[in-house]
């Protein structure tokens, strides 16, 4: 059986971050991903101190103006990079979650200033009645290095996010390597497609080919289509 994929990491908002410039190519994005086998997405523009300080407002403007021509519907989110904004939204408990049903957020660290101890900067989270997707693992080189400590991140309620491209390259041997060592040891949740234009559908493509050959439609529907949707509707997830 397919379900349709749901995306919970496209930077669609037009003028805001580095994915969509203009609305005509943020609704190519969208008919790329609809091609892709997406039927709903989440549009996770920045929020990144000094470069794309966005705001719920200002992410929710740009994905009204795509709306209406847009062929798949389209939530806000956000990805959220681990910086001063991040820890002050945190505190004040205004962290852009991923459509409005969910504690679960997108984060990114900067791969040259990833926490030492994530286990704190989880608990911190958790603790702020949050929950953090963390988004493709597979990039940064300290992360992946040590399996065992994901694994105790993810038992501690981490949840990871694959940029599907990754496994086609997409990004790079090294980043294929590690993404493939995480997906062996089953540590993914989901899979996107972190689309930034609509050029780039054709990686994440041969990506979703590349997952379903590997683990089988089953495991490929539940990061594609089944995990995504749980977590944007705030269902836990199996
Ligand atoms: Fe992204």
């Amino acid at each position: 059986m397919t379900t349709g994929f749901f995306d919970v990491h496209s930077h669609l908002g037009v003028g805001i971050d580095d994915g969509a410039k203009t609305v005509d190519g943020a609704v190519a994005m969208a008919e790329a991903l609809r091609r892709a086998g997406f039927v709903e997405a989440v549009v996770t523009s920045h929020i990144k101190q000094g470069y794309w300080e966005n705001t719920r407002e200002s992410i929710t403007r740009a994905v009204e103006t795509v709306r209406v021509a847009s062929p798949i519907p389209l939530h806000v989110g956000a990805e959220h990079t681990f910086d001063g904004i991040y820890v002050a939204s945190l505190e004040s408990k205004s962290l852009v979650t991923l459509g409005e049903k969910t504690r679960v957020h997108l984060l990114e660290f900067q791969p040259t200033n990833i926490p030492h101890d994530l286990n704190a900067v989880l608990f911190r989270i958790r603790l702020a009645g949050y929950r953090p997707l963390f988004a493709h693992p597979e990039r940064y080189a300290d992360f992946a290095r040590d399996l065992e400590a994901v694994e105790r991140l993810v038992l501690n309620g981490a949840l990871l996010q694959l940029d599907v491209a990754s496994l086609a390259g997409g990004y790079g041997a090294a980043q294929e390597s590690r993404a493939w060592r995480i997906l062996d040891r089953g540590l993914y949740h989901v899979a996107a497609s972190d689309l930034h234009s609509a050029e780039g559908i054709d990686a994440v493509m041969a990506g979703i080919k590349r997952l379903q050959k590997s683990v089988g439609d089953t495991t490929a529907n539940a990061l594609l289509a089944v995990n995504p949707r749980r977590i944007v509707h705030g269902e836990e997830i199996a």
